[in-house]
């Protein structure tokens, strides 16, 4: 049983294959933190001390001894209210204005299955998984507010979810200016937090600091997870290293603004906390109203970061992504944008389409530029109705046309935003997000349309409908280029519920369409990955990486995204040279292989200005990325270096019962005549033997992994290698 209850001692242990995780509700009623860690029996109090040292910190009114406070206390979800001067979870005001609340256990209930969020995306679990909900509500009784705490199990993956409900079940106004979804306070360690930052065309970077005394946060203001921090974060041990030591994850599943804290405290413990961007946050909750917290993924590792990755890649891939698209080899593809930018018309995509066609390629993805008055990224937004002069026909007759020539076709979209030079904007002014008398900020020329609005959402999925039912479309890359400044909506009751409002709006309409149309494969894009997110994933299961997409770069971006993400939904596409972003030149093998080897893989270049070489080489890389796009989908994924620091940057893919895997490698520096790299691959099978795609001689597993495999000896910059090793017997 992954829940269980121990009555008397009131005492929740959660189980999963590997680990545990374990609360108690105290003699004061409330809910202590008591352990997340491997796998362990009985009642772990013990761990926690400190709340008999509370010296002259505040204790609850009726602590007559004064051998407790919450300012000490490891606690499941901290409040505001109850003296403990730490970073709260929730931070909540009464109908009177004042702050002050005081969250005791009220009741829980153990249920089947893993709990859904409404209107929030969240893991699901399927029969056979084991999957169990642990609800605990916390009340306040003078206040008239609950929170129920929600825990899923997902056994299999050694994965804890977290979300919170808060209600309003009293007579007067609450409003939630502050709200995580989950806290985990380590009573003792020495900790680094590790967060993925960076900017548009170079996204997440890990960034690993200590914690010391003092509080850590990153997180976005912008109303988009964002380029520069992303959702996920890693507290592991200081000397933790991609096999050893201990390290705990939150992943949010959200694409909004989010905040996620580390804090260490006077007494030497640590907490951490993932949940929703407090900045232009103050929700209010009329009686009977409700506010969810999303969906924070945990998972536990004592055997360093690669471990969190494994579980948290599998997880993602399987119990957060959904439908047809989950499991099945996503289409080689050839976008238009790094080929074309706006400058196209339909025969041009059908002349690209035709030479795809020859390389083996299986969609061609029509990006920005086929709608409306959309010449250059100045206007149009808004009116996706499809610029027939331009295109020649509608979207259905090109899709019909790049059909003939034997490939599918997909579209861009970014319905989120609008021109102020549109249809759409000059009918509804008042449907983009802005603040009466003032001017509103522009981002790359467009504004925010208010997806709170149900009539906004309606409108764009009208729009939507009005291309897609023609048919012909297998694909949309659903993009969103600005942050949102103005938090303005004309029809909100409270302009501190727009953000959260805006998500909820744009999950609904993702919703809507992939219900509507379940077979359409949907690859989320924000200004490059600035929305690459476990909230999205459950309608895109797969992103656009990075705007990046010189291959030193990726090798880098696509480094620090392996850490949360399984390489399943990173979109990784081989450009031209010099790249349009650094200018950098790197051969089209290696460009082949970071690409390939990184994810869904695909082109974002003018193919029929290549030679025949190239051409060549491109068949080549297609029909071998058809080989190893199983192993790359769905096998195990090692870092095994670190591309900032080594010379070589080598990454490998495991599959799940060790019979093959595939060592990858991209030489980036070289001093003098080089030396002889040796890659050590992990996760083979210890004792057994693997040859080189299938022959050759055989290499010992042991060998492999302890002394390595050597790259030829002079190699060159850019050099690249994909060995595929096969086990033998
Ligand atoms: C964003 C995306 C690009 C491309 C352009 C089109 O920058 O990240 O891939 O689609 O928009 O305007």
């Amino acid at each position: 049983m992954p829940l269980s209850f121990d009555a008397p001692a009131r005492l929740f242990t959660l189980s999963t294959a590997s680990t545990t995780y374990q609360m108690k509700v105290d003699r004061h009623g409330y809910l202590l933190h008591l352990y997340y860690g491997t796998r362990a029996s009985g009642d772990l109090g013990y761990l926690v001390t400190h709340c008999a040292l509370s010296g002259m910190s505040g204790q609850p009114h009726e602590d007559a001894d004064r051998t407790f406070s919450l300012d000490v206390a490891p606690q499941e979800f901290p409040f505001q209210g109850g003296g403990d001067m730490r970073s709260p979870a929730l931070l909540v005001r009464g109908a009177d204005g004042t702050f002050g609340c005081d969250l005791r256990y009220a009741r829980h209930e153990v249920r089947p299955g893993k709990y859904s969020l409404p209107g929030l995306p969240a893991a699901y679990a399927e029969a056979g998984d084991g999957a169990e909900t642990l609800s605990v509500t916390l009340a306040d009784e003078r206040l008239g507010l609950e929170v129920e705490l929600l825990y899923g199990v997902l056994p299999a993956f050694d994965v804890i979810t977290r979300a919170a409900v808060v209600r309003n079940v009293g007579a007067g106004r609450l409003t939630v200016e502050k709200l995580q979804s989950a806290c985990l306070d380590l009573v003792s360690g020495n900790f680094d937090l590790i967060t993925f930052d960076g900017r548009h065309a170079m996204e997440r970077r890990p960034s690993r600091r200590h914690v010391e005394n003092g509080a850590l946060s990153v997180g976005s203001r912008r109303g988009m997870s964002s380029n520069q921090y992303n959702p996920f974060m890693i507290l592991c041990d200081r000397d933790a290293t991609e096999t050893a030591g201990r390290a705990w994850s939150m992943s949010f599943v959200y694409s909004g603004g989010f905040l996620a804290e580390a804090e260490r405290d006077q007494f030497e413990q640590t907490r951490a906390q993932m949940g929703l961007d407090d900045g232009l946050f103050s929700y209010p909750l009329e009686p009977g109203e409700s506010l969810v917290a999303p969906e924070v993924l945990m998972t536990y590792s004592s055997a360093g970061l690669e471990k969190i990755s494994h579980n948290l890649h599998r997880v993602i891939r399987r119990r957060v992504c959904r439908g047809p698209w989950r499991d099945a080899p996503r289409p080689v593809l050839v976008n238009s944008w790094e080929a074309c930018y706006f400058d196209f018309t339909g025969d041009r995509l059908v002349e690209l389409a035709r030479r795809a066609a020859d390389l083996g390629i299986d969609m061609l993805v029509m990006d920005d530029g086929w709608f409306g008055s959309r010449s250059d990224d100045r206007r149009g937004l808004g009116d996706w109705r499809p610029n027939v002069e331009k295109l020649g026909g509608t979207v259905a007759d090109l899709a019909r046309r790049v059909n003939e020539c034997g490939l599918g076709l997909g579209i861009w979209v970014e319905p989120e935003m609008v021109s102020e030079d549109s249809d759409l904007f000059r009918a509804h002014p008042d449907w983009a997000l802005s603040v009466p008398g003032k001017d509103p900020v522009l981002g790359r020329d467009q504004l925010v349309l208010d997806l709170s609005r149900a009539d906004v959402r309606d409108n764009l999925f009208g729009q939507l409908c009005a291309v897609l039912d023609q048919g012909g479309v297998e694909y949309v890359k659903w993009d969103c280029n600005r942050s949102i400044v103005d938090v303005h909506s004309r029809l909100a009751s409270d302009q501190g519920k727009v953000l959260y409002d805006y998500v909820l709006g744009l999950y609904d309409l993702l919703g809507r369409v992939r219900s509507r149309y379940p077979d359409l494969l949907i690859e989320g894009c924000s200004a490059g990955g600035g929305r690459f997110d476990a909230g999205m994933l459950a309608y895109a299961p797969q992103i656009w990486t990075s705007d990046n997409t010189d291959a030193r770069n990726r090798l880098t971006i696509q480094y620090g995204t392996s850490f949360g993400y399984p390489c399943s939904a990173v979109g990784a596409h081989v450009s031209a040279c010099p790249n349009e972003t650094t200018g950098r030149t790197v051969p089209l093998d290696a460009r082949g292989v970071v690409a390939m080897a990184g994810g869904a893989f695909g082109y974002e270049l003018d193919l029929t200005k290549l030679g025949d070489r190239d051409c060549e080489l491109i068949k080549g890389q297609v029909a071998a990325y058809r080989q190893i796009e199983p192993l790359v989908r769905e096998g195990l994924y090692y870092r095994l270096s670190v591309p900032e620091e080594d010379d070589v940057c080598a990454w490998e893919f495991v599959a799940e019962d060790g019979s093959e895997a595939l060592v990858c490698a991209v030489v980036t520096h070289v001093d003098g005549y080089g030396v002889t790299s040796y890659v050590r691959p992990r996760g083979l099978t210890p004792g057994a033997a693997y040859r080189v795609e299938g022959s050759g001689p055989e290499l010992s597993a042991d060998a492999l992994m302890d002394m390595g495999l050597p790259l030829s000896a002079s190699c060159s910059p850019y050099e690249s290698f994909m060995y595929r090793l096969e086990r033998v017997g």
